[in-house]
């Protein structure tokens, strides 16, 4: 049974995200449905390559982005949080290898992108990146997301700097390789 900290009840398009507050740990979630939901749609764009390369990079820009605040802000501290706690810091320390084989494929599949697009192998990292992204996504939620609930970590304004960073980095994404002087 989901459980519900937050009840995220609106979901206008004009509210500004600066207005969401949202817990560290729902942030983290949300991203991993959406994901998860951008996999789903890889997998439906069977022959339409456009589509694919579309979502591919997505998906590649998202995990980026994803694992960058994990590993600058939430896991740093998560583990100031934990302490001594050694089952934690495994959880953490494992976390950061997964990190690590992920951006491998990640690097493969943004490489393949930007050169003649997604082919039978590209189709191979995706379901394999979406099967790696699926394991560490479970001990996440199912392991780690728990023990920091009960840690003396500041969900909310955890969430507040993860929120923020996540915004900066969408923008300096969106920059990315078009820095035109200004
Ligand atoms: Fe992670
Ligand atoms: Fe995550």
């Amino acid at each position: 049974m989901p459980t519900r900290a937050t009840h995220t009840h609106t979901r206008t398009h004009s509210a500004p995200a600066r207005s969401r507050k949202q817990d560290a740990i729902a942030l983290l979630k949300a991203d991993h449905k959406a994901v998860s939901g951008l996999f789903k749609e890889y997998d439906k764009a069977e022959d339409d390559r456009a589509r694919k390369v579309e979502l591919a990079t997505e998906i590649c820009t998202e995990l980026t982005i994803h694992a960058a605040i994990e590993e600058e802000i939430f896991y740093p501290q998560a583990r100031e949080a934990f302490g001594d706690d050694e089952d934690g810091v495994a959880l953490l320390d494992e976390a950061e290898v997964e990190h690590g084989s992920l951006k491998v494929l990640i690097a493969q599949i943004e490489e393949a992108m930007d050169g003649a697009g997604p082919d039978e192998k590209t189709d191979a990292k995706v379901t394999v990146l979406k099967e790696y992204v699926e394991h560490h996504v479970k001990e996440e939620e199912k392991e780690l997301f728990p023990k920091v609930r009960k840690s003396e970590m500041d969900l909310a304004e955890v969430g507040e700097e993860l929120r923020a960073r996540k915004e900066e980095l969408k923008a300096e994404g969106a920059n990315g390789g078009m820095q035109h002087l200004t």
